[in-house]
């Protein structure tokens, strides 16, 4: 079998109280049964980013900065794909998702993302169809079927590991597919640097 596809969790949400980490644990679990990918969780609490950016093609002005940059996007530039877990607010995705993502440039480049979201009646769709937006920027390719987990207070335990079939199945068709699109695109970007 070819070497796992190295897949990096973002967890999108920082919020005090939030209940992120308890759906990241859920989908890791998930990576965590499949022989065919490897997981790295990156929690934006455990290693926050700077909010003020240096000019345009400027290195971090400071070496605080440049040391909370270090703890993050060497693990995003070794992922193969990426799956991005993300809570909606106010019909969108949280602030500090997107200065994670606008950190990053190449690092996103002609790799994968697939979505783990969540919320009330929307299940976080809303902020899965705003964050295809940001990432055909950055020339990331985005899982076509996401999760959308509707109200998953009421349904995962603590830990992540309750039983949730709809779901379950819903992890791993957006899995497989990224499992398809990180081989494909790992081949690809080794057979010709994509560079754009
Ligand atoms: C600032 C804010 C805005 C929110 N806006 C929405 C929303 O537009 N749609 C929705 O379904 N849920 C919304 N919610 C509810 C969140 O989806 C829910 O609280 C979720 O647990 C937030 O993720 P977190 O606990 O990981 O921070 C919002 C929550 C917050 C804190």
């Amino acid at each position: 079998m070819d070497t796992p596809l190295h897949v990096a969790v973002l967890l999108g949400s920082t919020r005090e109280g939030r209940f992120g980490p308890v759906v990241a644990s859920w989908i890791r679990d998930h990576l965590d049964r499949r022989p065919d990918m490897t997981a790295d969780v990156i929690d934006l609490v455990e290693t926050p980013l700077p909010t003020v950016f240096p000019e345009l093609g400027r290195p971090p002005a400071s070496d605080e900065a440049a040391g909370l940059l270090a703890a993050v996007s060497p693990r995003m530039a070794a992922a193969d794909a990426f799956v991005i877990v993300t809570p909606e607010y106010n019909r969108s995705f949280p602030a500090a998702l997107k200065n994670a993502i606008d950190w990053h440039n190449r690092e996103w480049q002609a790799k994968p993302v697939g979505f783990v979201a969540y919320g009330g009646f929307s299940a976080g769709l809303r902020a899965v169809e705003q964050l295809r937006l940001v990432l055909a920027e950055l020339h990331a390719v985005t899982m076509r079927d996401a999760v959308g987990l509707q109200a998953p207070w009421a349904q995962l335990g603590p830990d992540g590991t309750t039983p949730n079939p709809g779901g379950d199945a819903a992890a791993k068709a957006m899995l497989d597919q990224l499992a398809w699109w990180g081989r494909a695109l790992r081949e690809a970007r080794a057979a010709r640097p994509y560079g754009m």
